[in-house]
């Protein structure tokens, strides 16, 4: 998507095997790319979240992976290097997707073969998301037509980031609505800010603005109150993680945005690619493992002071105890359609099998 009028991705490579990345730690602030050279680089990346969302996570794991091969192809360093990435961030199943693909296939090759077939794989990874994302996108976008009314704003509202930051491009639930603001369409988004870590605030926010789709933040308590007084059309959030039967795992608050919108009959979808859904999972409420995140992000803020310079700040007595799960899981009955890259369906067992066999 664009920054000032020049398109970007999250990650980009190139021939001399250089991945770059942004340190999405540090936006909205600065824009600073970080040129990845090892795994070790690759494991701070996702561990510290200068990378972060599903998609996004499942390259950089991947390049880890190259990296680790071009040093050493061995099975042992292999399966040493797969151990390591795998553990950086628990709840995103497109970090295990693809780290499982590259496992089953690499040791079947020789040595010698093992780098070349990685550099390609993940190429290959990062054109298929960029696909995936545009589908999804085409898709979301035809729901969004069928219900704009000429004259009106249609007026969407996302939780997190589920944007090209997120992934390579496009993005999965900002897809539709990057397509649609191309297209002309009169579209506004509510931006939930995505307490602790303001995925929404520092992020969305960002990426819609740069690309000049109209949007506004709210505090995540707002959105309720904007769906009871008409103010909200539809919802579109990302996954990181989909049970075969529909259930989401997405960032922590998407469950009650999700009743909310129950409450108030206003469509809740959830955008996701094929990576996202998790096949070995029959249903996903108190079955996926919550990242529990570090309780700084509740206790702390950072933000730049009036000098403009970086600055982290205590919000709280030291007497205060907190807990911080990074995610929660929205029941099936409460998703309207998940729109994937293979087409709308609903959110269920059913559902999922008529698009993915
Ligand atoms: O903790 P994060 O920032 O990695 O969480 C990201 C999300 O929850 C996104 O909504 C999800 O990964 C879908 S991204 C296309």
């Amino acid at each position: 998507m664009l920054i000032d009028g020049i398109h970007k991705k999250a990650i980009e490579s190139s021939s001399d095997f250089k991945v770059s990345i942004i340190d999405q730690t540090l936006l909205p602030h600065k824009l600073k790319y970080i040129t990845l050279k090892n795994i070790d680089d690759c494991v701070k990346a996702i561990r510290d979240m200068w990378v972060r969302g599903a998609p996004l996570i499942g390259v950089t794991a991947s390049y880890g992976m190259f990296f680790a091969v071009k040093d050493n192809p061995s099975e042992l360093h292999i399966r040493k290097a797969y151990d390591v990435l795998i553990s950086t961030r628990p709840t995103a199943v497109d970090l295990r997707w693809a780290l499982e693909r590259i496992l089953n296939n690499i040791l079947k090759l020789k040595e010698e073969d093992r780098t070349n077939y990685l550099w390609n794989f993940c190429k290959k990874l990062e054109e298929n998301s960029i696909n995936q994302c545009s589908k999804i996108g085409d898709y979301g976008f035809e729901i969004i037509k069928s219900k704009i009314i000429k004259g009106k704003t249609f007026n969407i509202l996302t939780h997190c980031n589920a944007g090209w930051l997120a992934c390579v491009d496009w993005g999965t639930a900002l897809a539709p609505i990057y397509k649609a603001y191309n297209a002309g369409l009169d579209i506004h988004v509510w931006v939930d800010e995505t307490r602790p870590r303001s995925q929404g605030a520092a992020l969305t926010a960002w990426e819609l603005s740069k690309h000049g789709v109209p949007n506004t933040l709210i505090v995540d308590n707002a959105g309720g109150h904007l769906m009871q007084s008409e103010k909200v059309d539809m919802c579109i959030v990302g996954s990181d993680r989909t049970a075969s039967n529909g259930d989401v795992c997405n960032k922590i608050g998407t469950y009650m945005k999700a009743l909310c919108a129950f409450d108030n009959n206003i469509p809740f979808y959830v955008a996701l690619p094929e990576s996202t859904i998790d096949f070995s999972l029959e249903s996903g409420v108190n079955k996926i493992k919550i990242e529990e995140r570090d309780n700084e992000e509740i206790t702390h803020v950072s933000g730049i002071n009036s000098s403009g310079a970086l600055t982290r700040v205590k919000i709280v007595s030291d007497m205060v105890s907190s807990h911080n799960p990074g995610f929660d899981v929205t029941p099936a009955r409460l998703v309207t359609k998940l729109i994937t890259d293979k087409g709308i369906c609903e959110a269920s067992t059913d559902g999922i099998r008529s698009l993915f066999r």
